[in-house]
């Protein structure tokens, strides 16, 4: 089958689109290169605090902490308290575990809570406002990290974030944009007046003071996890959800638990891959992905060209298949982890490319594996060889649009990430079905994809993005660019993207990522493009040969690198 090529501009959710053109990477050490240790971040004033936390002693884990809740203030599109995330840690003996602290539906929540009467999913209800909202798990989660593997103070850690709430910080001027942008939504949302509509019209530079943050943030450090889950900012998040029909209880608040999980794990030529089980599927499309270029020479074959690209596409058309069919919480339902990850399906699974064809998405079904039963990511290195690749998010720029009233914090529109209705489109174009149907405490199916890459034990390299669905495609063309096309760290995250997910059936690229020679070659075999904003951002560390550390600080946002 062959189709016309469309250089279209993809239409994507309003709250990926303020990701950002490309400029120059920041980084506050010659060539992005440290001695010892390293912190990327979307932020640079968070990257200041992670590298503080370091420079004064604290390890990966206290500067995931610190830059953790820096980030939910300076980065409030973002960053939060009232959201949640995955933390893939690897402990300077060599052990690799994860936390999953992704929001959990609350217990009012029902499969059809976003179908109208005509059995039809509103994206709305599930995308803005009080229903969207997830029972929000960063205050847990980064209270569990931290009393495994933390060694600093926590009130040392929270401090430097209630500082920059409460005296106020400038904002860079893609910040004061997507702050503009969600001005409406903010005031329509929210039922409060709150610190970020305070203006109508943010400039670069304009200071920026969040004052209630900056008290509920004091409540965390004084109390624990119980200054966020109970007393008074549980009364308040739950005021709030009484305002704004939501569905969260003081019940949902203090139910929330993380959990620590057993990475999934494979193999890329000689390297191992280490990331997040499900409730993210992040971890296994990207180990699918992989094992699809595994047979294949990357490196004469080309960077970003024809048969390359082909193959990755084909691959991730397969690998999103299975996504919608298999994926969701596997503490709610069968997902066939193994099955999915098993070399002989995944050889399998891919069997079936055709080297000189596109497959058309409607002809590819899910695979059928064996029953064995915006967002922002900071990557983070210590002296002593600890890691942490973490992704944490709200969902969409500013999530639900509502601030709590009088805490002064953001809320995930984390909902929108259920398949509401069999078949329809979350705001990422991702369908899905029974699996990743809501439940009263289940988990929302995540592409994040914080992921952790070692060689016979030693580090190599660690990495991740927000953008959605576009996550898992943009750390597997990272990898692929420093492992098979010799980039740099930096190179590989400034490289431009590309990106296709089955449905809907498309290869979305950035303009200029593929040449328009080979894009007319694509388009012959039958594979349809459209250019599209910026895919991801990408902050990502690498380890030389000789121990340095190389920092990739996407230079598609305000990211930047850090380190001694
Ligand atoms: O968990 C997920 O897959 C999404 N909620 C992530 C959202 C995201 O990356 C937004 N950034 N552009």
């Amino acid at each position: 089958m062959k189709r016309t090529c469309s250089i279209l501009t993809w239409t994507v959710p309003l709250w990926c689109m303020a990701c950002g053109r490309a400029g120059a990477p920041r980084s506050d050490i010659d060539d992005g290169i440290a001695e010892h240790a390293m912190v990327v971040t979307a932020h640079p004033l968070a990257t200041e605090v992670g590298v503080a936390v370091l420079r004064e002693g604290g390890n990966a884990v206290d500067a995931a902490v610190a830059v953790h809740y820096a980030l939910a203030v300076v980065l409030p599109w973002a960053g939060n308290i009232g959201g949640g995330g995955f933390m893939v840690v690897r402990t300077a003996n060599g052990k690799v575990i994860t936390l999953d602290f992704r929001e959990t539906a609350p217990m009012r929540a029902s499969r059809d809570m976003f179908l109208d009467s005509a059995g039809v999913a509103n994206p709305r209800l599930s995308q803005f406002g009080h229903l969207a909202v997830g029972v929000p798990g960063s205050v847990a989660g980064l209270q569990a990290a931290h009393d495994s593997l933390g060694s600093l103070p926590m009130a040392r850690l929270i401090q430097p974030a209630i500082d920059l709430a409460a005296m106020g910080f400038g904002l860079t001027a893609r910040e004061a944009q997507r702050l503009n942008e969600a001005l409406v939504g903010l005031r329509t949302h929210s039922t409060r007046p709150n610190a970020f509509t305070t203006k109508s019209h943010w400039r670069a530079g304009d200071s920026i003071r969040l004052p209630e943050l900056a008290v509920t943030l004091g409540r965390v450090r004084d109390s624990g996890p119980a200054g966020f889950y109970t007393g008074r900012t549980a009364d308040l998040i739950v005021a709030e959800m009484e305002r704004g029909g939501g569905a969260i209880t003081k019940a949902d608040l203090a139910a929330y638990t993380p959990v620590w999980r057993a990475p999934v794990h494979g193999r890329y030529r000689d390297l191992d891959i280490h990331g997040m089980a499900p409730p993210s599927s992040g971890g296994i499309i990207l180990l699918q992905l992989l094992a699809a270029m595994e047979t294949v020479d990357v490196r004469t074959m080309g960077w970003q060209r024809v048969s390359t690209v082909h193959r990755m596409v084909e691959a991730e058309r397969r690998a999103y298949a299975d996504r919608a069919a298999h994926m969701g919480d596997a503490d709610h339902v069968r997902v066939p982890v193994a099955g999915l990850l098993d070399p002989m399906y995944m050889r399998e699974r891919m069997q079936d490319i055709d080297e000189q064809e596109a497959t058309p998405s409607a002809a590819i079904g899910a695979g059928v594996p064996d029953e064995q039963e915006e967002t922002t990511h900071f990557s983070i290195v210590d002296a002593q060889g600890n890691a942490v690749a973490c992704t944490t998010t709200l969902n969409g720029s500013y999530g639900a649009h509502v601030v709590v009233g009088g805490a002064g914090f953001l809320l995930n529109n984390e909902m929108d990430d259920f398949s509401t209705a069999p078949g329809a489109p979350n705001a990422y174009g991702l369908v899905g079905g029974e699996a990743n149907a809501i439940a009263p405490g289940k988990r929302m199916l995540s592409s994040m994809t914080p992921t952790i890459v070692t060689h016979h034990g030693d580090l190599v390299m660690v990495l991740g993005t927000p953008g959605g669905s576009t996550i898992p495609t943009s750390v597997f063309q990272v990898l692929l660019n420093v492992v098979d096309h010799d980039m740099t760290m930096q190179e590989a995250v400034s490289a431009p993207r590309f990106h296709h997910q089955w449905l809907r059936d498309v290869i979305q690229e950035e303009a200029g990522a593929i040449t328009s020679t080979d894009s007319a070659t694509l388009v012959r075999m039958g594979h349809g493009l459209v250019v599209r904003e910026p895919i991801g951002r990408v902050d990502a560390i690498r380890v030389l040969p000789d121990g340095r550390l190389q920092g990739g600080a996407d230079p598609r946002g305000d990211d930047s690198i850090g380190g001694y």
